[in-house]
């Protein structure tokens, strides 16, 4: 499907490549142009290098969902990894003592055992991770946006992201099974002491529905006719070598791929100095395989972005790289 297709019916359109080629700027403008075509938008920014709010020229503040003054149907949000971390904690924190009104006598100490395993399970990076689980949620919760679009990190830390369905389900599963396991035990002892009937604690079901939220969301994430991810690339050797890596990855994942975007391609003019004209024979040589590899054997859809001669920023450039993104 081409990539104005894809922002027609889709439900989830995720870009991403290396650090620099220009996933923020094709993203962006991508996103103004579906919201245009009468879908209503969301476009989000998992880097934590946020430049979204740059690029559209607009003030996003962390973790909040902002529609984007003068264009109708699009709002933009970069995520916040440090504030869904707080709001996790508060789950999986697990205090009998403090349940039973004992919590002072032991200075809110943690459960041992199972806890400190859970501890340890905490993976580096388990803020983001998490920040992206909240997200994943939210697209499979009841929402009025037709299409979400992901303007990812680079590389190596989408990657990651894109295996952490499941991972942050097992995570999430053992979590359920021994926050079940301990709350019958202390939901007893409880009652013991104090003759009261079961506290409502509803962590138990709100960790359930994140988890299948998540489950959810992979299933939307592996489907082509929900989810397809653009790779953003330019024509350097270094970059198809990267490109390739990430397609692999992409197959493992099971993530739909159909358009590769060759961004910021010397255009053929005469008035080019010797440097440029020696950097497009250098970008040539590479569409050249980038086209033998990426379109005639793995059968992607390119798209050929030309270099421009001004930073790609704000409502009017975004438009202009639209025209060759998808008119
Ligand atoms: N085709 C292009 N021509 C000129 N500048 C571009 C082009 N594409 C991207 N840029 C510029 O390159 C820089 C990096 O682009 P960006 O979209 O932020 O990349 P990424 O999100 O992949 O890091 C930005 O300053 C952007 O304006
Ligand atoms: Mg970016």
């Amino acid at each position: 499907m081409e990539l104005r297709d894809l922002l027609l019916n889709l439900k989830i359109i995720m870009f991403g490549g290396k650090g620099g080629v220009g996933k923020t700027s094709c993203a962006a403008s991508s996103a103004i142009w579906a919201a245009e075509h009468g879908r209503n938008t969301l476009i989000i920014s998992t880097d934590p290098a946020h430049s979204l709010g740059d690029s559209l020229g607009v003030e996003l503040p962390p973790g909040i969902p902002t529609p984007i003054e003068d264009i109708d149907n699009l709002t933009a949000l970069e995520i916040n990894p440090k504030a869904n971390m707080e709001d996790f904690k508060s789950l999986t924190e697990i205090n009998p003592l403090e349940d039973m009104g004992m919590g002072d006598m032991m200075g809110g100490m943690p459960l041992l055992g199972d806890l400190e395993d859970l501890t340890s399970m905490n993976p580096p990076g388990i803020d983001e991770a998490l920040a992206f689980g909240k997200i994943l949620e939210f697209i499979e919760t009841e929402h009025d946006y037709d299409l979400v679009i992901f303007d990812t990190a680079p590389t190596g830390h989408t990657l990651r992201f894109l295996g952490l369905p499941e991972t942050l389900s097992g995570w999430i599963g053992k979590l359920i099974k021994m926050r079940m396991r301990l709350g019958k035990m202390f939901g007893a002892l409880k009652r013991m002491f104090t003759r009261e009937e079961k506290k409502t604690d509803n962590s138990l079901e709100v960790l359930e529905r994140l988890n299948q939220s998540i489950i959810n969301a992979r299933e939307d994430m592996t489907n082509p006719i929900k989810n397809s991810f653009v790779v953003v690339m330019i024509p350097e050797e270094m970059a198809i070598l990267e490109t390739g890596r990430l397609l692999n990855e992409l197959i493992k994942y099971d993530i739909p791929v159909s358009n590769i975007i060759v961004n910021q391609l010397y255009q053929d003019t005469t008035e080019l100095c010797d440097f440029c004209k020696s950097r497009r024979e250098m970008q040539q040589k590479n569409l050249t395989k980038i086209q033998e590899i990426f379109r005639e054997k793995l059968h992607k859809i390119l798209i050929e972005v030309p270099l421009f001669k001004e930073e790609i920023r704000e409502y009017e450039k975004l438009k202009e790289i639209g025209e060759y993104l998808i008119e």
